[in-house]
């Protein structure tokens, strides 16, 4: 271990942690204090003061509820949808499944105290991690030593608190895949020991940051997987690799410093949340809270619109690097150059990744990318802060489902030109709005209107006295101009590939309804949002359209103290409580999963992993099917139903411990009364958990 050289490691926030309260912890690390410490200050006590809507209680009270969406339980509001949507090339294969039982059948878990630290799965279930931070990628790789942990270390090791992830295969018989993951940020406070010296601190800090690919390999489709180490698509993204920005804002005098007058060439990705995967085989991930490593003049309309300030940031990257305190000559603009959603090609380890301007700079959580029946590739996106927007992309160029290396060069310049809108939701409308029938839908299931309004098209901007690049750049502030909805702090955005329907998660918003604050509307119903809701959007038509409709599947809540809270209809005293949806996926058959962030501090129970079924007379039943430890969030579930395997990303695990006084050993727990190897239970490590049949 370096000895501390004088100046002693810390992190500057003030890092108390306060019982009851969202962790100041993940608050400052994680987006730097995004929400301004409001959500961490709201008191875990007061269900009873989140008040849904009376636009929703007014819905209820017309009886549009007895007709429409609120009394949709026995309805068929999502097969009903399927003729129109199942065109596109994105939807084929799973469309023509329907809705059946999936083989990954489960009793869902009881709820888990917040306090828990153990990893919870359902009876008949088992887990083990595939990998976790530190364990060596290569061959030359140094195994995890929490003693003696150094940055050329963790640069040849897996990177700390694993985000999105998803699983890719590499060959037909099941036996090999590709895994992918980011590396959102880090809690040096619980890696690094008090006293470790500051400046190799920082270095191990910025190298436990970025991406990671990495080979699988099982025995069969049956046995969990195992990492590879040494295989040759094994990478790790550092804060020097070289990213290459496409689209109009590459070359543009926004994105030039010093270090890279050209504006096409940038080092390093930060802040990475979700993502998605395409059709052709890349990763997406979004770039998020990016402006917690930067220290920047903080006064321009700019800079205070994505949240920069003149403050000494928590990691101190700027002792460093001149390129981290935008007030450097030459630095100004190094800022723009995050904020973007990056392409990775995990099958190539000497491709360079890509940041797409195209896809508009704003705090992205993640794009999730479906084919559009006229060809073209529609990717859906959201700002993740509260009261920002919801995106979509159109790409200009069509999807070419051939399988060739040339269809796989096309489709990954898919992302670099195309059109650009934001979401503004309308509530009840006429119901001739619909389809000029004058009558409500079959399944009744429409609740709002809606219509992407145009940031970008043609390559040209639709934002008056702003250029393309401005835009693309400034998309916060562009879309500012044309009067969006301000939503529920967005998260994953993802469209299910059996219907075309699109599920927002918005994950809460307790400063909803606060003085001086936009009160609830009605698609975000409800006033100091504490355990947010999913919105569901069906587009009018092609994928590509402008126009949606739009409805309420869930606002959640533990039904049992949230009276407020809604389950698609479906009795709400036969759901597992569920608060702050954060990352969706779906399996084989077409559930909705859920995984969570924020529980905790709401409902008082542990984050975790949720079942939602979409169609049929279970419409709207959520069950938990697993349950992390403690003081993290769940992240990039994956699940594999057809072989009983689900994947989830733990991260930040024990955040609010200090190294000599964790508050978690996920995942290397020691059985009671047994010798803990060396280590081994010193500390936890982020993972990325497979979660097994034991009858398999
Ligand atoms: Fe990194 Fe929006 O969560
Ligand atoms: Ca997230
Ligand atoms: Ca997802
Ligand atoms: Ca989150």
């Amino acid at each position: 271990m370096p000895v501390s050289s004088g100046r002693k490691f810390s992190l500057l926030p003030m890092l108390g942690h306060t019982k009851g309260k969202r962790s100041p912890v993940t608050c400052a690390l994680k987006c730097d204090n995004a929400c301004s410490g409001e959500v961490c200050n709201s008191s875990s006590n007061d269900y009873f003061r989140d008040i849904a809507s009376a636009t929703m209680s007014r819905r209820t009270a017309l009886g549009f509820g007895a007709a429409g969406a609120l009394a949709v339980v026995f309805g068929n509001a999502v097969t009903s949808a399927e003729p129109a949507a199942a065109g596109g090339p994105g939807l084929a294969a799973a469309a023509k499944q329907g809705f059946e039982k999936s083989k990954l059948r489960f009793t869902a878990i009881a709820p888990v105290d917040a306090a828990v630290d153990a990893f919870t799965v359902p009876a008949g279930y088992s887990w083990q991690p595939i990998i976790r931070w530190g364990d060596p990628l290569f061959n030359d790789s140094p195994a995890f030593d929490a003693d003696r942990q150094s940055a050329a270390a963790q640069a040849r090791q897996f990177g700390y608190n694993n985000d999105y992830t998803d699983i890719l295969p590499l060959d037909a018989k099941g036996r090999r895949a590709v895994l992918f993951t980011n590396h959102e940020y880090t809690n040096e406070g619980i890696m690094l020991p008090a006293g470790f010296d500051a400046a190799e601190a920082r270095s191990i800090g910025r190298a436990a940051h970025g991406l990671t690919v990495v080979e699988l390999e099982r025995r069969n489709k049956n046995q969990p997987w195992r990492y590879v180490k040494g295989a040759g698509l094994n990478r790790r993204f550092l804060t020097d690799t070289s990213y290459e920005l496409t689209g109009p804002a590459a070359g543009s005098a926004l994105v030039s410093t010093i270090a890279d007058p050209a504006g096409r060439t940038i080092k390093g990705t930060l802040g990475n949340c979700s993502g998605g995967t395409t059709p052709w085989g890349t990763i997406l991930s979004g770039e998020e809270n990016f402006n917690g490593y930067f220290v920047a003049a903080g006064t321009s309309a700019e800079d205070k619109r994505y949240g920069l300030t003149s403050k000494p940031t928590a990691r101190q990257w700027e002792l460093d690097d001149p390129r981290f305190d935008t007030r450097n000559p030459g630095y100004a603009n190094e800022s723009n150059r995050f904020g973007w959603i990056v392409e990775v090609d995990p099958q190539d380890p000497t491709s360079t990744p890509k940041k797409h301007s195209a896809m508009g700079r704003f705090k992205h959580e993640g794009a999730n990318v479906i084919v559009a029946a006229s060809g073209h590739v529609v990717a859906y996106m959201g700002d993740d802060e509260k009261f920002d927007y919801l995106y979509k992309f159109v790409s200009k160029d069509k999807y070419r489902p051939g399988t060739t290396a040339a269809d796989r060069r096309h489709n990954m310049t898919l992302l670099s030109e195309g059109d650009l809108f934001v979401a503004k939701f309308t509530g009840d409308s006429p119901a001739a709005e619909i389809d000029g029938s004058g009558k409500l839908p079959a399944d009744g299931a429409f609740d709002g209107a809606g219509e992407w309004l145009p940031l970008v098209v043609d390559g040209k901007s639709k934002v008056a006295g702003m250029s393309v690049e401005e835009v693309l750049v400034y998309t916060r502030l562009a879309a500012d101009k044309v009067g969006p909805t301000k939503m529920d702090r967005c998260e994953d955005v993802q469209p299910s590939l059996h219907t075309g329907k699109v599920y927002v998660a918005c994950t809460n918003n307790s400063d909803r309804g606060k003085a001086g604050k936009e009160g609830a509307t009605e698609v975000n119903p409800r006033s100091l949002n504490r355990d947010g809701h999913i919105v569901e959007i069906t587009e009018r038509g092609d994928q590509t359209s402008t126009v949606f409709n739009w409805n309420l599947l869930m606002v959640c809540g533990d039904p049992a103290k949230n009276t407020s809270a809604y389950f698609a209809g479906f009795p709400a005293d036969q759901v597992s409580p569920i608060s702050c949806p954060d990352n969706l996926a779906f399996d084989s058959v077409g559930n909705l999963w859920i995984s969570t962030d924020g529980a905790p501090s709401s409902t008082g129970y542990a984050d975790g992993l949720f079942k939602v079924t979409l169609a049929g007379p279970e419409r709207g039943r959520v069950e938990q099917f697993l349950a992390v430890p403690r003081d993290a969030e769940t992240c990039g579930p994956i699940v594999h139903d057809e072989e009983r395997h689900v994947f989830v990303s733990v991260q930040h695990p024990g955040e609010d411990g200090s190294f000599e006084a964790q508050n978690s050993y996920f995942p290397d727990y020691v059985a009671a009364g047994a010798t803990p190897k060396p280590g081994q239970a010193r500390l936890p490590r982020p993972s990325v958990v497979q979660v097994f049949r034991t009858d398999d």
